[in-house]
């Protein structure tokens, strides 16, 4: 298979300066040498640039930085697209989590000509439903899962193409949720699986649930991975740490039954913030999530367990 990575230096989802220098760090930590490694082709796309702003306006004054992020929005959901009509799967170097408002744009417009159902799966603390109109804190990270679900409140922003119905997302790993998310949410039928589904089912049985689904209607896979899915405690490198997150051997797992399901169309790689991180370590760990998804196991052959 071919990887291609597609550096998106954005920062303006939020106000913390760093995350403009996470595509740096991947390429730095060895990502595309540990894609390769694998037997997988990798082409680097180089950073996408933030075209001429458009004058746009939204009624919540918080709001930060929205031109900004629907000029990244229009790039990078035409680079995907461009990625995905090259045959490739695209892996996009975050950047925050606003970048996914175009990633997913560009997976949801190949996809509808492909005449394809696209699913979503959402790695994360935070469920980022809010829209333009209800987010408080204004960062636009916080946003990208309701412009994917077709949710009103982005008219600065391209209509999004075919919103991704709620039974083809999954939110998984969540455990911070906004009063007005969290009512927003009651009225999807969006599979929220918390971090109480996940202590008491534990981190395969509602994955390997969805992936089925995802097979069963022949689906494309766009995955989302937020740093702060992770744990705090390995994955320090991230604005939005909260406690209580995913081990480091429950997310090489994830990353391990997502490559066995062979589903995995598109990938975010989301909110690092080297300028947090201790010695690389974040981005380390990120590049060797990526390598397990990518294939890499102890063994590639089954063995007896005893
Ligand atoms: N819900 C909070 C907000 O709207 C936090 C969002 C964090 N999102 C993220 N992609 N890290 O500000
Ligand atoms: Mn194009
Ligand atoms: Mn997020
Ligand atoms: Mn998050």
């Amino acid at each position: 298979s071919r990887t291609i990575l597609i550096g998106a230096p954005i920062d303006e989802g939020q106000r913390r300066p760093g995350c403009l220098m996470g595509p740096a760090a991947y390429r730095v930590a060895g990502l595309a040498r540990a894609i390769s490694d694998l037997g997988h082709g990798v082409e680097d796309w180089g950073d996408v640039a933030l075209p001429s702003l458009a004058h746009v306006t939204c009624p919540n004054p918080a709001v930060h930085a929205l031109a900004e992020c629907v000029g990244w929005t229009e790039v990078l959901a035409d680079r995907v697209d461009d990625a995905l009509s090259d045959g490739g799967l695209p892996i996009i170097l975050g950047g925050d989590h606003s970048l996914a408002l175009g990633t997913v744009a560009g997976a949801a417009a190949f996809a509808a000509r492909e005449g394809r159902p696209l699913f979503l799966l959402w790695l994360d603390a935070h469920s980022d439903f809010h829209t333009p109109l209800t987010t408080e804190s204004g960062n636009l990270h916080g946003t990208p899962v309701a412009y994917i679900a077709g949710r009103e409140g982005f008219d600065a922003f391209p209509p999004f193409p075919e919103p991704i119905p709620a039974e083809r997302i999954c939110l998984y790993g969540i455990r911070s949720v906004d009063a007005a998310e969290h009512a927003a949410l009651l009225r999807h039928d969006i599979a929220i699986n918390d971090m109480r589904v996940l202590d008491e089912r534990g981190i395969v049985a509602p994955l390997r649930e969805f992936l089925t689904a995802v097979r069963e209607a022949g689906g494309m896979l766009h995955v989302s991975l937020d740093v702060d899915f992770l744990d705090p405690s390995i994955a320090p490198a991230v604005g939005t740490t909260v406690p209580g997150g995913t081990t480091f051997r429950e997310a090489h797992l994830v990353m391990e039954l997502l490559h066995e399901s062979g589903l995995v169309t598109s990938l975010d790689l989301v909110e690092l913030n080297p300028f947090l991180d201790e010695r690389g370590k974040t981005a380390k760990l990120m590049v060797d999530l990526v390598g397990s998804l990518m294939g890499k196991k102890v063994f590639d052959r089954p063995t007896r367990s005893y």
